[in-house]
């Protein structure tokens, strides 16, 4: 038989996969590691996917996506961005995986290194790996809260690097860069001509100051940002996101888009215009939702005397168990917490070895699951009276 290419047999498994579908199996168990979405994707959302339906809109699109979704996508960053954001620099995507996938495959080939964030979201390597190219990861330390040093992400920089990826919000940390820093990682990228790709796909969920994308802060062309309505519209099952490229990638595009996708899901495009164009309140719900669901959260694991990082946005907390885990290994440690106590947290290291000690807590879960399920944590001050 023919050998799988060795490149596909490399990349590495999700650890989040893992423990949520070991949860699934586990009658009564709660789930707080998968970021999905427990609220309703909004009425108007819902009509214009029927629409589209029901005036059988169901041909081929062309490759860049349906021109007023592209449009509108433009109307809505241009302000943000320091070059403008036209219909040309939108490309509709297969959500934010699918922007990933495209936004690598614009920037790396086999050999070269990309940037990534430990703890990171998985498919940052995964992706990278699937094109034959490096994961370069650079460490958030809890001793600077977690947020990136431009000087260490500098001394990480090698010369196969091609890329430094960003994401903020941060998935799993729920950290939110700050406007200083992520002039200074532009600034990085830009001393060492590399590529930005700067996945802000919870842009929308924000707590404590606005969200500053990374192409506010481009001036010559070398940011690609990445959005999706995965988690902004509750519409995950949709399929719909967004990579944002400088004006000089714009010609590729359509011969990159027709050989991955050709193009997405035409209903489900009317809808994300709809999304985009139609009443917010859906999302401003979930914002104020997922900030209630983090101050519970938070709460629970004060009076657990587990230590949290504050999260500025995002749809995740991270909490530190190392009590629990006694300086082993926190995947083995949740799987068994599932099993015994019945709750799935999504184990630290499934972020990267700086991730090691910590989980990952959902606050997309309801705030009943979220109560059920933090109580079931050990609590660390039982663990310190022995
Ligand atoms: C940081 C980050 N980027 C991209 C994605 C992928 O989004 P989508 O579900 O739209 O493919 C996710 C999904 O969890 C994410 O957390």
């Amino acid at each position: 038989m023919p050998e799988i290419a060795p490149h596909a047999r490399a990349v590495p498994a999700s650890g989040i996969r893992r423990i949520t579908e070991l949860a699934w199996s586990l009658p009564g168990a709660v789930v707080l590691s998968v970021g999905e979405p427990d609220l309703p994707t909004a009425p108007h959302v819902l009509d214009a996917a029927r629409e589209a339906l029901a005036r059988d809109d169901t041909r081929y699109t062309p490759n860049g996506g349906i021109a007023p979704l592209r449009d509108a996508v433009a109307a809505w960053l241009d302000p943000e961005h320091a070059l403008p954001v036209r219909r040309d620099n939108v490309w509709v995507t297969a959500g934010g995986a699918q922007a990933l996938h495209l936004g690598l495959s614009l920037t790396v080939g086999a050999g070269d290194g990309v940037l990534v964030p430990d703890p990171g979201y998985p498919p940052f390597t995964m992706a990278t790996r699937l094109l034959q190219a490096e994961a370069q990861p650079y460490a958030l330390r809890p001793e600077d809260g977690f947020l990136p040093d431009p000087a260490a992400v500098e001394a990480a920089i090698t010369d196969r690097t091609r890329v430094l990826l960003l994401n903020s919000p941060s998935n799993p940390l729920g950290t939110s860069l700050p406007e200083h820093l992520v002039a200074e990682l532009v600034d990085v990228a830009r001393r060492h001509d590399l590529w930005v790709l700067s996945d802000e796909c919870y842009a929308a969920f924000t707590y404590d100051a606005p969200h500053v994308p990374a192409a506010r802060f481009d001036t010559d062309g070398r940011v690609l940002t990445l959005h999706t309505f995965s988690k902004t519209h509750a519409m995950t099952g949709f399929r719909v996101g967004v990579l944002v490229v400088p004006d000089r990638m714009a010609p590729l595009m359509p011969t990159l888009q027709e050989s991955i996708v050709s193009c997405v899901n035409t209903p489900a495009q009317y809808a994300a215009l709809a999304a985009l164009t139609g009443p917010q309140d859906a999302v401003e719900h979930a914002r104020r939702t997922y900030r209630e669901h983090r101050d519970l959260a938070t709460a629970i694991l004060d009076e657990r005397g587990i230590p949290w990082l504050p999260a500025g946005g995002g749809i995740y907390l991270w909490a530190d168990v190392s009590h629990a885990t006694g300086g082993g290994d926190v995947a083995a440690w949740a799987e068994e917490l599932a099993r015994t106590a019945g709750v799935a947290v999504a184990p630290g290291s499934a972020f990267g070895a700086a991730g090691e000690g910590w989980v990952r807590i959902s606050l997309t879960a309801s705030a009943d699951d979220l109560r059920t399920g933090l109580s079931r944590l050990p609590a660390r001050t039982a663990v310190a009276a022995g």
